[in-house]
């Protein structure tokens, strides 16, 4: 990962920060994009007093203007973009079909599924120009296979990035860059947090932690290793894949 340049997507918690801090350990220069700028150059400081090099854009990803400006502040600061996270999500509003409404449906869908569209728009752009080969790994979810009940937007936003990937998987693969799809099972985050106070501490420890083989919630920084390995030439032949880190649990759901 020496020099390479990595374009990380929701990076201000959870796992897109911890794969940002991973691969700074590697040796890569890394841009860190989210909505939050304390928390972002927070990160950025601590990644450059370790000796690494890290530059922050405030973006949200559901904003053409803002993603395309993303693009080119990395070009702008490194010259290049060699691998890009496309991580940021949201879980939104977790509710009955009936009472689901049109705005935080959108919301969702804006975030989670044209956001990735509109990072991979202008990345591919920028790799392309750049002529060298490159890689896209897609933050999905196990939701990305599995519904439950009053999270439908947040499913289909998850299960329309399977579609994406393979897609843009297809146009980009034959041009050198291989596009992925990581799908994390329960990752203790902060949006972790916010769902296990919203179902309640009983139905997460007796329901749904023992259906997870290994019996615990994964960590960030075992996302991280993930997103890591798709990037690298360790896995020169995955593409279009969906890769799915759940400790055993869309197998027992
Ligand atoms: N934790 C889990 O159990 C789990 C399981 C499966 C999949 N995932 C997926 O993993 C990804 C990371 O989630 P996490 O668990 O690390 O959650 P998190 O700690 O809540 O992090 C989400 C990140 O997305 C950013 N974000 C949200 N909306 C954004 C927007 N409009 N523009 C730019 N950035 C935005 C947030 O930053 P700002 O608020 O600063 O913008 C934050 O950095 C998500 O795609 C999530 O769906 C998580």
């Amino acid at each position: 990962m020496k020099n390479k340049v990595v374009l990380i997507t929701g990076a201000s918690s959870g796992i897109g920060k911890s794969t940002a801090e991973a691969f700074a350990a590697k040796g890569a220069n890394v841009v860190v994009a989210a909505r939050r700028e304390n928390e972002l150059h927070n990160l950025v400081n601590a990644i450059k007093a370790n000796g690494g090099k890290a530059t922050a854009i405030q973006t949200d990803v559901s904003n053409s203007k803002e993603v395309e400006q993303m693009v080119a502040h990395t070009m702008e600061t490194f010259g290049r973009i060699d691998y890009a996270v496309n991580n940021a999500g949201i879980e939104g509003e977790i509710a009955p079909i009936t009472e689901l409404s049109e705005a935080s449906w959108d919301k969702v869908m804006n975030i989670n599924l044209k956001g990735v569209f509109l990072c991979m728009k202008y990345q591919a752009k920028a790799m392309l120009s750049g002529g060298h080969s490159g890689a896209i790994v897609n933050v999905g979810s196990v939701n990305s296979f599995l519904g439950f009940p009053a999270g439908s937007a947040y499913v289909t936003s998850k299960h329309g990035l399977v579609g994406l990937t393979s897609s843009v998987s297809a146009e980009l693969g034959p041009k050198g860059i291989r596009v992925n799809l990581l799908c994390p099972g329960i990752t203790v985050t902060p949006m972790h947090s916010r769902i296990r106070d919203l179902f309640g501490d009983d139905l997460y420890d007796k329901g749904i932690i023992p259906k997870v083989h290994l019996q615990r919630a994964g960590k960030p920084e075992e996302m991280a290793k993930v997103i890591l390995f798709l990037c690298s030439d360790e896995s020169s032949y995955i593409s279009g894949s969906t890769l799915t880190v759940d400790g055993g649990l869309t197998l027992t759901m």
